[in-house]
This record gives structure tokens, C-alpha cells and sequence, in this order.
């Protein structure tokens, strides 16, 4: 691995530590330096330009003319693995039709089960590949995947395959979830609790014995699996060691935040519905409250999580794009920070330590990514920003202007018009 220097930064926004909660989320807590050394992968050291090189003569230099620098994005919850593509859902939602309706008579996710049974690990692997390329381009350095369009063990596997594939191929860092209860299956249909057994007594096994995941998530709400399934599997995963992570209050708050805290999950994702007393229960807890504005953008529910009550109240708030075939195609979590901020009430600050820092403190990485810390991984982005406020504030051009992994450029921008 090379060194590095950067130099002429404008702003090196994210000092740390994880999590930030409360009125830290909303500082501005840039390191007082113009320029960083890297060293074997990680940062090293922050200071005055002429020091560093000093200290390492001839070592290859980076001008940011300026620029914002972040840590690397860390997207926390995507389905970035299936086949197949709901353009035609999404006409019939400009048309009226609601994304429960669409699921509830067969389509939705079940669609995209369809088409991720049929598809091989090369294609998935291939269309994964495209989406997680542009996303590195828009500053994501991280990202969490997730199964959930299997919903039989050989498909699930199949998904979680190609994400240690991806894993090995690209140079991100990449956690994967097993979430084989993202919905009923039809032949399971008049049989839930057969389902849920599968899920308990033979996914997961299979899954912990291929080392194939290190969370367990179920999607806990109305038309998805009850707080008593819910409850089923996440202690089943509990009992193998995965760590937990839940899609809960989307659409109806069922219970499913107080049991996500009690049984320890990393992460309670949604929250579009939350509830005073939740927020109070989350608050008091470390588990991480990721939200998800680009699903609500995209559905057109108009119900967005109460973020600034849960900043408020303490919780510790990470944003992710959930990226996924139906609910929301963002392609990055980068792409639905102006629209968070002004929908969400959110400052560019909070949004952007929800998706460095809090967001690796909910994969458990936050020793690793999400800070400007030295000895962290130097996953760095420049910005064609001078800070944090100018970054969220431009919506329209998503793209970094470079994006480091481990002390490695691993993506410039080379729009140019000839
Ligand atoms: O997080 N809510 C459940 N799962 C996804 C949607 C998946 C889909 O529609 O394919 C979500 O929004
Ligand atoms: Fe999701």
C-alpha cells in the first residue's frame, strides 16, 4: 500500500468519536488541519502540509484544491442483490395503487422473488456489481446487503454467495444480512408458521455454517411477519451468533422497537411511524435508529420518520439509502441527503454523521470507518464542496470528486465535456 498526502482541504468534516447523539450530531466538527498523511492503508497523521512532507519526503501528493473531505459514506441498509426490475409497479403507483396493495396482490417484493429465483449467481453478481460501482462514485466506501428475495434456502444462499463474491472482487468493505423473513412465500402462504421454522431451523443454520452473514434482520410490520414470528427468528439468530438488525414502523408501529432493544439489535430500521414512547425506549438505548428518507420520497407515503424528536431525545440517528427494486432506487445514500435534510428537518451535519459515523457504529465498524480519526482505515472522499453545508446543499451532481479506500483512489471524476 502507498502513501499519501492531501493536501489544501477546505474542510475535513467527522473528528469523532462514534456515535454522535444529541446536540454532537449537529456540530460542525471539522479536524483544524490543511492536510492528512496516510501510511500503510490508514490515517496517520493531520497537520500543516510542509510538516507532513517533511516527515516524507517524496511521497505522492494529492491537491484538494480546497475541497470538503468526509470519511468514506457507509450505506447501512440496501438490498443491493436481485434480479429482475419493477418499473411497471412503480407506473402503477404513478396511477394510484399503493405498495401494500401491489404486494398484497402478488406483486412487490414477491416479484423480485420471482426474478431472483430465476437469475444466476453470475447475473446477480453482474447487476450488483453495476449498482455498487456507482454508488462507489457517489462516496459509499461501506455498504451493508442484505438477502431477502430467496425466501428458500437455495436462493438465499445464492444471494448471500455473490455478496462475499462482490466482497472479495471490489475494494469495499461489505457486511452481509440474512434476512430470509423479508416476506411469506407464496407456497407458504396458508402456512406462516412452517415458514418461520424454515427460516429458524434450516436458513439460518445454513447460513452460520457457510459463514455467509453477520446480521440477522426480519421486516416486522403489517403485511410482513408479526411481532411474534419476529421474535422467533431473531432469537434463533441470536442463538447461532449472528448480530441483529429490524425493518420496524414503516407502515404500522407493532411493538417491534421495545423488542428490538431488548433483545440487543444493532439497528431498528424505518421508523417512519415511531412512537413517542419508542423514541424514549431507543433513546436510552445503543441501538442505532437508521432511517430511510429515500423510501418515503419514493413511496410517496408523506410519513417521515420524527427525526428531529429522536435527535432530541438522544437516539443515535444513521440515514441509509435502502436501496432496493421497489420502495426505493436510490442508487446511494449520497443521492437522498438534500431531499432528507429539508423533509427530515435535518442539518447537513446530522445528515452526514448519520451516514459515517453512527451508520459504521450500527454495523459494529465504528472502530474501523466513519471518522476522521488516525489509525482509522483511510476511506476518504473529496467533495466538489468547500464544506458540509455547500455538500447537502448541491442536490443535482451526486458523483465525489475522489473516493479513497484504504489509502487507495479507487474512483475521480472524469465528466468532461469534450
Ligand atoms: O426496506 N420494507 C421492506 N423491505 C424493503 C423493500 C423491499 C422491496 O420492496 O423490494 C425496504 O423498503
Ligand atoms: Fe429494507
Amino acid at each position: 500500500m502507498s502513501d499519501l498526502i492531501i493536501k489544501n482541504v477546505g474542510q475535513f468534516f467527522g473528528k469523532g468519536p462514534a456515535p454522535y447523539r444529541a446536540e454532537a450530531a449537529s456540530e460542525i466538527d471539522a479536524v483544524e488541519a490543511e492536510a492528512v498523511l496516510i501510511e500503510d492503508g490508514a490515517i496517520s497523521a493531520f497537520g500543516d502540509f510542509k510538516r507532513l512532507t517533511a516527515e516524507k519526503p517524496g511521497v505522492e501528493v494529492i491537491d484538494a484544491g480546497g475541497r470538503l473531505v468526509t470519511p468514506g459514506f457507509v450505506d447501512c441498509h440496501t438490498h443491493a442483490i436481485f434480479g429482475g426490475n419493477r418499473a411497471d409497479e412503480f407506473v402503477m403507483r404513478t396511477r394510484g395503487a399503493s405498495y401494500l396493495e401491489i404486494f398484497e396482490a402478488g406483486g412487490g417484493i414477491l416479484s423480485s422473488v420471482r426474478a431472483t429465483r430465476e437469475a444466476n449467481e453470475d447475473e446477480l453478481y453482474e447487476s450488483a456489481r453495476k449498482r455498487l460501482e456507482v454508488m462507489t462514485a457517489h462516496g459509499t466506501t461501506t455498504v451493508e446487503i442484505k438477502s431477502g428475495y430467496g425466501l428458500d434456502t437455495e436462493t438465499e444462499l445464492k444471494q448471500l454467495r455473490v455478496a462475499k463474491k462482490l466482497a472479495v472482487d471490489l475494494p469495499l468493505d461489505i457486511v452481509p444480512t440474512f434476512i430470509g423473513a423479508h416476506a411469506v412465500p407464496p407456497e407458504y402462504k396458508d402456512d406462516r408458521g412452517a415458514y418461520v421454522s424454515l427460516v429458524c431451523d434450516e436458513m439460518i443454520p445454513a447460513v452460520v455454517e457457510e459463514d455467509l452473514a453477520e446480521y440477522c434482520d426480519v421486516f416486522c410490520d403489517r403485511g410482513a411477519f408479526t411481532l411474534e414470528e419476529t421474535e422467533r427468528i431473531l432469537k434463533a439468530a441470536v442463538d447461532t451468533g449472528l448480530k441483529l438488525r429490524i425493518h420496524a414502523d414503516e407502515f404500522e408501529s407493532v411493538g417491534a422497537v421495545q423488542l428490538a432493544v431488548e433483545l440487543g439489535a444493532t439497528s431498528v430500521d424505518h421508523l417512519a411511524v415511531i412512537t413517542g414512547d419508542d423514541i424514549k425506549t431507543l433513546a436510552g438505548s445503543d441501538t442505532v435508529a437508521t432511517l430511510l428518507p429515500g423510501t418515503t420520497i419514493y413511496l410517496g407515503s408523506g410519513h417521515f420518520a420524527p427525526a428531529s424528536k429522536m435527535l432530541e431525545a438522544g437516539c443515535i440517528v444513521a440515514v441509509a439509502s435502502d436501496l432496493n427494486p421497489g420502495s426505493c432506487t436510490a442508487a446511494s445514500v449520497r443521492t437522498v441527503l438534500s431531499p432528507a435534510a429539508v423533509n427530515l428537518g435535518m442539518t447537513p451535519a446530522e445528515l452526514v454523521h448519520g451516514c459515517t459515523a453512527n451508520a459504521a457504529y450500527s454495523l459494529g465498524l465504528a472502530d474501523a470507518v466513519g471518522t476522521l480519526e488516525a489509525d482509522k482505515k483511510a476511506d476518504l472522499c473529496i467533495w466538489d464542496a468547500t464544506d458540509v453545508n455547500d455538500l447537502v446543499y448541491r442536490w443535482a451532481d451526486p458523483r465525489a470528486y475522489m473516493v479513497i479506500k484504504e489509502g487507495r483512489i479507487i474512483y475521480r471524476d472524469e465528466l468532461r465535456i469534450e
